[in-house]
């Protein structure tokens, strides 16, 4: 089978590397790639975003299977344009991606299908929604409705706060994803990630994890794509799963299928627990980032089995072979992310780095450049290990660590401490 991944990212890393491990895998492509990919697949210079060019491509490739990583794609309807074109697709249609690239569409189908999650209401008019807040109060949750590159969501802990964040979103700030706003009510409790393959019937949970948003230790300093993750998530128990399966997740996938719209992919379920209850905080229709390098390094090449299967209504006739293990990644970010950083500083010490079925450096943001692998993003690398227990898996992704040499780096030291 002839493989196309879209995206760059440690996400896609991880992917090329778990659907290459799968002996079914004959070429793999991915676009654009990074330098780690690069070691392990074709890049290809592609705008993933034209549906039409990536249907091209694809066809003087012989390419039998695409894989879509990001939400941008999936959003502009990159996986319809390619099933049009009789390709084997790995992500849900456009209108599906608006579980994800709308907030008050998830609350719509939430309401429809009696799915636990915050109490909210939705704006677009500035003095109505102040005055929704003010009677509210706080604490209280500002969302821009669209895609903000993770940064639309205020947590409001003090009115002005709150009111502060809906002049700002109603005012433009995010452009046409702000111009409507939906207001929920704070939600307590712990947060964790489950991860659902859907077919547009069958569901089929594939794992859980937890990141680690903030860019500090302690959970210190501003909000982040991501700065950790582990998987699986203890708080996630296997009743609170069920629950979330039950109440939630299984409800949403009916309701989608009954308005003809079925989901297809992978549905991320950001989930609140609290006294033994999940509630929804919000879908995504893409596997997290670095949550994803977790779930491929405990999957291996069985992934490639599962999407496939999945993107071809087969999720009934396949099993996920669940180990017993852990995994841990940290993600070493450029000094100064999630503000400004500067870009092209050298990194060294990778070629040193242990490559097996438990300890992977995955690449999100490089590039070569006259033999160097230099930093080209922000969240630069995914340094991950898998262990027979979390302790494990912690104890060889900070030895690993210690081996990269870049100074114009930095990287959490307490990375998993919620489960330790
Ligand atoms: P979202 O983009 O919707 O996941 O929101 C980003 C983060 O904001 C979440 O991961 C939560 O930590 C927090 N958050 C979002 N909605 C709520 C809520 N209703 N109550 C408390 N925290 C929330
Ligand atoms: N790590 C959070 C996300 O991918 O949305």
């Amino acid at each position: 089978m002839n493989i196309l991944i879209l995206g760059g990212g440690g996400r896609e890393h991880s992917l090329a590397w778990a659907v290459k491990q799968n002996p079914k895998c004959d070429r793999l492509i991915v676009a654009p790639g990074n330098a780690g990919i690069s070691q392990i697949a074709d890049c290809a210079a592609l705008d993933i975003e034209d549906g039409n060019s990536v249907a091209v491509f694809c066809a003087d490739n012989a390419v039998d299977f695409v894989i879509i990583g990001p939400e941008a794609p999936l959003a502009s309807g990159v996986a319809d344009i390619l099933r049009e074109n009789g390709l084997v697709v790995f992500g849900c249609s456009q209108a599906a991606a608006q579980l994800e690239s709308s907030k008050s569409f998830t609350k719509a189908i939430c309401d429809a299908c009696a799915a636990p999650t915050a109490k909210y209401a939705h704006f677009t008019d500035a003095a109505a929604a102040k005055t929704y807040v003010t009677a509210q109060g706080a604490p209280i949750v500002i969302k821009a409705d669209g895609l903000a590159a993770g940064k639309g969501v205020v947590v409001a802990m003090d009115l002005p706060t709150a009111l502060a964040a809906v002049d700002d979103m109603l005012g433009g700030q995010f452009g046409a994803a702000g111009a409507e706003v939906v207001i929920e009510e704070f939600m307590d409790g712990e947060e964790a990630s489950y991860f659902i393959l859907c077919d547009g019937q069958t569901v089929m949970p594939i794992g859980t994890a937890q990141d680690h948003k903030r860019a500090f230790d302690g959970d210190e300093g501003p909000n982040t794509g991501g700065m950790g993750a582990y998987s699986p998530a203890p708080v996630l128990t296997d009743d609170i799963a069920a629950k979330a399966m039950k109440q939630i997740v299984e409800p949403t996938v009916a309701e989608m299928a009954k308005r003809g719209t079925p989901f297809q992919g992978i549905l991320y379920a950001g989930l609140m627990i609290k006294d033994g209850a999940p509630r929804l905080v919000e879908y995504n229709v893409r596997f997290g980032d670095p949550e994803c390098q977790v779930l491929m390094m405990r999957l291996g090449g069985q992934v490639l089995d599962l999407l496939h299967a999945c993107a071809q209504n087969r999720l009934a006739e396949v099993t996920p072979n669940w180990a017993d293990d852990h995994a841990l990644t940290i993600v070493m970010a450029a000094d100064g992310y999630p503000g400004s950083y500067t870009k092209g500083s050298q990194i060294n010490g990778l070629d040193a780095m242990p490559e097996t079925s438990s300890e992977m450096t995955f690449h999100a943001g490089t590039a070569e450049k006259d033999g160097h692998i230099i930093a080209t993003g922000g969240r630069v690398l995914n340094i991950t290990a898998r262990g027979a227990t979390l302790e494990d898996a912690h104890a060889k992704a900070y030895a690993m660590i210690k081996d990269i040499d870049w100074p114009d780096g930095f990287y959490r030291n307490d990375i998993g401490h919620r489960a330790l």
